[in-house]
């Protein structure tokens, strides 16, 4: 199945439990929208495409909750702010709830909203696949790719960015070898893109974060590509230590690319006007339920880091590639 979906037979939004993978494959259902902002908050849904289809399927879901105009408002609020960084989110929220408000009742709206959300899902699945077209082209045979954090199917409703540039090229007759970074501390990397590349057949060599700079004075990198939350009027917001590997990456003449819908574009906006998302504690104290470090040590834990596009080779859109030279 697709990694978010609406299920007309429950009323629900369903979703691939993404907290449970590799281990476990199971399908989530939320037929209340305090159900979905706290599967949002968990990252049982994630990804910044996927969290644009979430927010649209969560307007829905209000709009079957509330029993008024004023509380629809209110919950639609709340999933706004279930995660502040990947501008996708509200991006969806706001086309499902524009689309609903002419509706004459709550049923209306539902079903108004529930037409945009699907038009919004299908968008994601189109607009990935003409990344992949642009993208691919980038790519040469043979090359190995260094990819951060889950840019991939699981993080988009179908296909995936970064990942879905690789899918193309792959398509296309190109031999593409993809090195994965396990992404702390949430491992979205080792736990989500390595499976869903398995999945495809796709060779993925899994690496710690840190080994990122000796695999590319090794020579054993080509290419790297990620995927972006946020697209920002200096450069790039994505999964933390993303900026590590674009440093690294110009220190070894590795061109670093973004694949990002321009659903993912806020370019109006400075990076230190985004909230960056700052996790629990516990994220780095706890490793599979075990301590891992003093519990009275001071922990600084954001989810997400700026690139600036200095350090940017291009960014793949569904309307073409634009290289450096063109934005800075
Ligand atoms: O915290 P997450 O897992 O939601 O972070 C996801 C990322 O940083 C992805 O790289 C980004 O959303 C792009 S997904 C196509």
């Amino acid at each position: 199945m697709r990694t978010i979906e609406w299920a007309d037979e429950t009323e629900a939004v369903k979703l691939i439990d993404q907290t449970l993978l590799p281990g476990d494959y199971k399908i989530l259902e939320c037929t209340r929208v305090d159900e979905l902002i706290d599967a949002i908050k968990r990252l049982k849904v994630r990804g910044a495409p996927a969290l644009g289809a979430a927010g649209a399927f969560g307007v829905v879901l209000a709009c079957m909750n509330a029993r008024n105009r004023e509380e629809l408002k209110n919950e639609v609020e709340k999933l706004k702010k279930a995660r502040p960084t990947a501008i996708n989110l509200s991006y969806g929220v706001n086309r499902a709830l524009n689309a609903a408000i002419p509706g004459k009742d709550m049923q209306e709206m539902r079903s108004y909203a529930l037409e945009e959300a699907r038009r919004i899902a299908e968008e994601d699945v189109a607009v990935n696949k003409k990344i992949g077209e642009y993208g691919s082209e980038l790519l040469e045979d043979g090359d190995v790719v260094l990819t951060h954090c889950n840019a991939g199917r699981l993080a988009c409703v179908d296909w995936g960015t970064a990942l879905g540039v690789i899918r193309t090229a792959i398509e296309k007759g190109k031999r593409i070898e993809v090195v994965a970074c396990e992404t702390r501390p949430l491992n979205q990397g080792s736990r989500l893109t390595t499976w869903e590349l398995l999945q495809d057949k796709i060779t993925v060599t899994l690496i710690t974060d840190s080994m990122s700079a000796a695999v590319m004075r090794e020579g054993k990198v080509d290419k790297v590509l990620v995927g972006a939350d946020r697209v920002v009027k200096e450069g790039v917001i994505n999964k933390i230590g993303t900026y590590m590997h674009a440093v690294v990456a110009k220190a070894h003449n590795v061109p670093f690319y973004v694949a990002a819908p321009l659903s993912s574009f806020d370019t109006e906006r400075s990076y230190k006007e985004v909230e960056i998302e700052e996790r629990s504690p516990d994220e780095l104290l706890f490793f599979g339920g075990k301590q891992i470090a003093p519990l009275d040590v001071k922990v600084y834990n954001p989810a997400f880091d700026f690139t600036p596009f200095e350090l940017i080779e291009a960014v793949i859109t569904e309307k073409g590639v634009v290289h450096q030279v063109d934005v800075v």
